[in-house]
């Protein structure tokens, strides 16, 4: 199957990501002084949403690297942050064209290795503790997948597994056939999105009880979003979310797709002429060893 994400998705998701992520890294961070000294390891990076969210949260790492297996993921990072930071920080390219330099007006400045490998293979070299951090990853994940990432904690590095879908949707106002449309949504993101079979929303169970059999501290919080149709960025957001449904559940067997058809053609009429709302859940994960 064919697991390449839309970058103009994965780039529209940024802003609502941003507000969405819960604050319990920065608690964490906070409370254990890492401020001054941390390095950043984000894997399935996509076009850098977690960088771009870590920067504004005030949270400059002393070096990051950034993994993906899509390079045209990878090859927006620099307009992405160029786009969130302008003013503020001074991003430039290193000799590859990829990697980046940046610094802030004080002149403080750090590295950003951009690297086009798959994170399941990608092998952790620097010696320094690292905060891993996988965003709305953790539920396209297999399970050996997920066993991989939680192998990556030791007793310096931290893991943070932000945006996992929790498998709820709840539209106000709802319709007859959300549920329907839900059930068939969480059968599709069992599909492989690039890790094998994928646990869905079932990732975050199975990573809470493996993390308490491998004796890691884990902290949970809620992160979902939380979408008006109040701007013209959040109508536009809104369709392409319900039109992204339609077109991945189309050609599943089983489903009815007059009631797909129905249920699309009802939620762009209400997205654009009544008010509505809609939360997708989601859960932030911070592991570490004691
Ligand atoms: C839903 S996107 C999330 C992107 C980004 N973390 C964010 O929050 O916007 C999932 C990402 O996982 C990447 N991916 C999927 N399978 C992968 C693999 N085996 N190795 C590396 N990256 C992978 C995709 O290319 C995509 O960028």
């Amino acid at each position: 199957m064919d697991s390449k994400f839309s970058k103009s998705w994965i780039n529209m998701r940024i802003h609502y990501d941003t507000i969405a992520r819960s604050g319990i890294l920065n608690e964490f961070i906070e409370k254990n002084n890492l401020k001054q000294n941390y390095h950043m390891i984000d894997m399935c990076t996509g076009s850098g949403s977690f960088l771009i969210w870590a920067l504004k949260q005030g949270l400059f790492p002393n070096r990051a690297i950034l993994v993906d297996n899509d390079i045209n993921l990878l090859k927006s990072i620099k307009s992405n942050l160029r786009q969130n930071f302008k003013n503020i920080y001074v991003i430039k390219s290193n000799t590859n064209n990829l990697d980046l330099t940046i610094s802030d007006k004080s002149q403080k400045k750090f590295d950003v290795s951009i690297v086009k490998e798959n994170c399941d293979t990608y092998e952790i070299k620097d010696t320094q503790p690292h905060i891993i951090s996988y965003s709305a990853a953790i539920d396209l994940m297999s399970k050996s997948s997920i066993d991989i990432c939680l192998n990556k904690i030791n007793h310096y590095n931290i893991l943070f597994l932000s945006l996992c879908f929790d498998g709820k949707v709840k539209w106000k106002l709802s319709h007859p056939y959300d549920k329907y449309i839900m059930s068939y949504f969480n059968k599709h993101q069992s599909y492989d999105k690039g890790f094998g079979k994928a646990l869905g929303y079932k990732s975050i169970d199975y990573v809470s009880k493996k993390a308490r059999e491998l004796g890691y501290e884990i902290k949970i919080a809620d992160s979902p979003w939380i979408i008006q149709n109040e701007s013209l960025d959040d109508i536009t957001f809104l369709k392409r979310y319900v039109s992204d449904i339609k077109k991945s559940l189309f050609h599943m067997d089983g489903i009815d797709r007059s009631m797909l058809r129905r249920w699309h053609n009802d939620k762009i009429d209400s997205i654009t002429n009544k008010s509505i709302k809609v939360q997708v859940g989601h859960k932030d994960l911070l592991l570490y060893k004691k």
